[in-house]
């Protein structure tokens, strides 16, 4: 396989500019554009730039660099801040990963639905319960776009100034559009909570109303994205402004097993075991599974040994299940264990002896007991 590629004079010039100029954005569109042209000859190399261009995509601000964001004129602080492209996959339901693709390809056919006058506002609203994928699915539109992730700091937004808050809203819908970048309002439901806090009544409905004027006076190409955990505290006039919505749930079985076998056995797991730890994590969330298979990789470098699937299987169902008392360690009664797998999550033997340390024969005199 060739690891050349041609890159035209044009863009390797405006790459060199942009890197001196710190103009990340830019970089990022340039080499992505190389890394999609070279993709049929050179899969390899492109591979590895988009990697590149992921993984580096913040050092530059962390190195001090900070593009001129707005910020809030009274505390100082910044209104927006880039978020980078994610580098973790999304899973997603065949609802949700049909609306994400609509999106997606509405977007990129803008012209031509304008032509045929189908357009309307490019604004999504995704809602749903913690750890579920929201923020990373913003990421995703973001890097499947080549734009980038603008995320509103929505504390720094409400200022205690009357009037400033105003102004903030309006910078922010100023600033992101002309970085031709995507909106992204996380954890928009702090807007609704403002109603519990000190600020009053009145206030909030100014804030949500300027909020709603900025989004009407957006030019039609501009991209809102907005996430929440409480879609029922937003106000419905803001609802009809997001025309794609994705309610997102806890995952279901078949999700929740590609992630035990993305997180945990790096997208190389078996099907029994994978199937086993879906059954018994029901009510867990990606974040939920992705923070149990990541400390019980840490615990296996660490000490060397093997992935102790039966501590995940102890991890799992004690935070999906708190009204089950599995013990643990020295405690651990196995017999129990099992017969729990067996009885109220149903897994056959086969299920069970591929988490848990036990040999088939002894496995069948517990369950026979
Ligand atoms: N559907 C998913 N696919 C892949 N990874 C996931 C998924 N859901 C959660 N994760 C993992 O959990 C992490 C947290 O998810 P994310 O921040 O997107 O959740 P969220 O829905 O925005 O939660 P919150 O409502 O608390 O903001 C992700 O970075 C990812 O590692
Ligand atoms: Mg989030």
């Amino acid at each position: 396989m060739s690891l050349d590629i041609t890159i035209p004079s044009q863009d390797l010039l405006r790459l060199i500019d942009a890197s001196l100029n710190a103009d990340y954005t830019s970089v990022r569109q340039i080499s992505n554009r190389i890394a999609s042209h070279s993709a049929s000859f050179a899969p390899e190399v492109s591979k590895k730039i988009k990697l590149a261009i992921r993984r580096n995509g913040v050092p530059l601000r962390a190195s001090g660099y900070s593009e001129n964001l707005p910020t809030d004129p009274k505390s100082r602080s910044a209104l927006v801040e880039e978020q980078a492209w994610p580098v973790c996959p999304v899973f997603l339901n065949e609802s949700l990963k049909k609306t994400f693709e609509s999106f997606i390809s509405s977007v990129k056919n803008y012209e031509l639905l304008l032509k045929n006058g189908l357009t309307g506002r490019m604004n999504l609203l995704m809602s749903g319960p913690p750890g579920t994928g929201k923020t990373l699915v913003a990421g995703h539109i973001a890097s499947a776009l080549n734009m980038p992730l603008y995320v509103v700091r929505l504390d720094s937004l409400v200022s205690s100034l009357l009037g400033d808050t105003a102004k903030n809203i309006r910078s922010v819908f100023d600033f992101v559009p002309e970085k031709n970048g995507i909106i992204f309002l996380d954890e928009f439901d702090a807007i609704a909570k403002l109603r519990n806090d000190h600020h009053e009544l009145g206030e909030l409905k100014r804030v949500v109303n300027t909020l709603i004027q900025a989004i009407d006076s957006l030019d039609d190409r501009a991209i809102v994205i907005a996430a929440t955990n409480h879609a029922e505290l937003l106000d419905r006039a803001i609802w009809r402004r997001f025309p794609y919505r994705m309610d997102f749930e806890q995952p279901d079985i078949d999700l929740r097993a590609h992630l035990w076998d993305h997180f945990l056995f790096q997208d190389q797991g078996d099907a029994t075991t994978t199937s086993a730890l879906a059954k018994i994590s029901s009510n867990l969330s990606g974040a939920d599974i992705e923070s149990i298979s990541l400390s019980a990789r840490r615990l296996s470098v660490i000490s060397d040994t093997k992935l102790d699937l039966q501590d995940v299987a102890i991890d799992s169902i004690r935070s999906a299940h708190p009204d089950i008392n599995i013990l643990s360690g020295e405690q651990l009664n196995k017999k129990e264990l099992c017969r729990t797998l067996h009885q109220q999550f149903r897994l056959n033997q086969v299920e069970i002896l591929s988490i848990i340390k036990t040999s088939r024969q002894t496995l069948s005199t517990y369950l026979k007991e």
